[in-house]
């Protein structure tokens, strides 16, 4: 799949080593691409919008503070867009401005409620992390699939109304992370469907 990545730092550097390892067509955009190489990125590389033109699915990974002004200029009509951002500074949650303004894409939260180096190693002796996402229920199996190449297990929480759900993850995750450190993930244990 073509994935465009919105930020190059740990987890949209990260992500798109693993996607592009697994087979992707990854296009890293970069506020400054010459930067690449000092980043340790290779492949290619851009900007965000040509990023956000590459991709099939874009992945935002900047800070989320900055995440709605970053995505405004670009392109990502009918396009399948993952929010990985957390620290958002608007009353809605960010990811529920993101879809507001971007009505045709199918906008996604993931990969924001683990430390980026369980995306380096999603594995615990013979145990797979899950990640928990939200967002369309009508692509979710494409994200399942992305999420699954990262050597994940994709737990679909709901629709972007669960961004809350995340957050108290996301707490959860940074909590027990200070007593066991950062390579710390979660499995969800049901009995199949309600
Ligand atoms: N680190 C984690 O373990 C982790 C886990 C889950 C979620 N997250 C979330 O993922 C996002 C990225 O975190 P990260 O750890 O990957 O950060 P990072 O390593 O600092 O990378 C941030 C990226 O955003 C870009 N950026 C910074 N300020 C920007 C601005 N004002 N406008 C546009 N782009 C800007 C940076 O570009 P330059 O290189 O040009 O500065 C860089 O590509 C954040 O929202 C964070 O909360 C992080």
């Amino acid at each position: 799949m073509k994935i465009g990545i919105i930020g190059a730092g740990r987890i949209g550097g990260t992500l798109g080593k693993v996607w592009a390892a697994a087979g992707h067509d990854v296009l890293f955009g970069m506020r400054d691409p010459r930067r690449a190489a000092e980043e340790g990125i290779t492949g290619k590389v851009g900007s965000f919008a040509e990023a956000a033109e590459h991709g099939e699915a874009v992945l935002f990974a900047v800070p989320g503070s900055v995440l709605l002004e970053t995505a405004r200029p670009l392109t990502l009509a009918g396009k399948i867009v993952i929010d990985a951002t957390n620290g958002g500074n608007t009353d809605q949650p960010v990811v529920r401005a993101l879809a507001a303004a971007f009505p045709t894409a199918y906008v996604y939260k993931a990969f924001n409620t683990l430390g980026f180096e369980n995306f380096q190693n999603p594995t615990f002796g013979t145990e797979r992390a899950d990640l928990l996402f939200i967002g369309a229920p009508t692509q979710q199996e494409v994200v399942a699939g992305l999420i699954t190449d990262v050597g994940l297990n994709p737990i679909y929480v709901g629709d972007l109304d669960q961004s809350g759900a995340l957050d108290a993850a996301l707490s959860l995750w940074f909590a027990l992370s200070r007593r066991f450190g950062r390579h710390l993930a979660f499995r969800v244990l049901h009995d199949g469907r309600a």
